[in-house]
């Protein structure tokens, strides 16, 4: 798929473009380009950098303007203010860990796809409400896993998940064999330590691992 820079992008395409959305989390900007970088090299392209440290937003800032082929979004987004400095930053979607009526209008109105976080009926039916059909299920292993998936195509049978928390290479197939799974979101293909030692083969190595869970 091609993805032209500034057309607005649909959540279904963030889902859709690999099997894996990796969950990001920078404390160095010098991290941010040869990170983005090794995702891409390994068929990633699709970048949850999270909002969890005070070096989030200029990381996505480096990747927006360094490195054209990875697409980046922000993850941990929890009030509009946060949608904002994010499209600011050059983020074209948005991932957050649950779901309010305010967070999905500013990302509405900051141009960005969102991926809201939900995992209860109630939740996923706010979202409905307000126009969102493609969900993430946070924390997706805790919260029930593929059996709450399963159980959520019955009345849901209109909404496509992406399930993240407690989600592994090793579990991902179970979570991506559900007809209402698009693809998954993990950390595990960003390991704290390598980010440190810069081992960019290693993180590359890792995303291309996650090819074969395509569906
Ligand atoms: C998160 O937002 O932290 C994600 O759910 C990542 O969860 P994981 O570390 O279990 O992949």
């Amino acid at each position: 798929m091609h993805v032209a820079v500034n057309t607005p992008l649909s959540a279904l395409q963030v889902m859709q473009d690999a099997p894996v959305i990796p969950v990001i989390v920078l404390s160095d900007v010098a991290h941010a380009v040869p990170l983005a970088r090794a995702l891409v090299a390994g068929g990633i392209r699709m970048l949850e950098v999270t909002l969890r440290t005070p070096q989030a937003l200029a990381c996505m800032q480096a990747i927006a303007r360094e490195v054209p082929e990875a697409v980046v979004g922000a993850g941990t987004v929890r009030s509009p203010a946060d949608a904002q400095a994010a499209a600011r930053a050059g983020a074209r979607f948005a991932v957050s860990p649950g779901y309010t009526r305010t967070v999905g209008q500013a990302c509405r109105d900051a141009g960005l796809a969102l991926l809201p976080g939900v995992a209860t009926g109630s939740e996923i039916m706010q979202a409905l409400e307000d126009g969102f059909t493609e969900l993430k299920f946070f924390p997706a292993l805790q919260a029930g896993g593929p059996a709450m998936l399963k159980a959520w195509g019955g009345p849901f049978f209109d909404v496509r998940f992406c399930p993240t928390g407690g989600v592994t290479l090793q579990n991902a197939p179970e979570f991506l064999a559900l007809p209402n799974v698009v693809c998954v979101g993990g950390s595990w293909l960003v390991p704290a330590d390598a980010l440190v030692k810069g081992e960019w083969g290693k993180i590359t190595q890792l995303a291309k691992d996650t090819q074969t869970l395509r569906k």
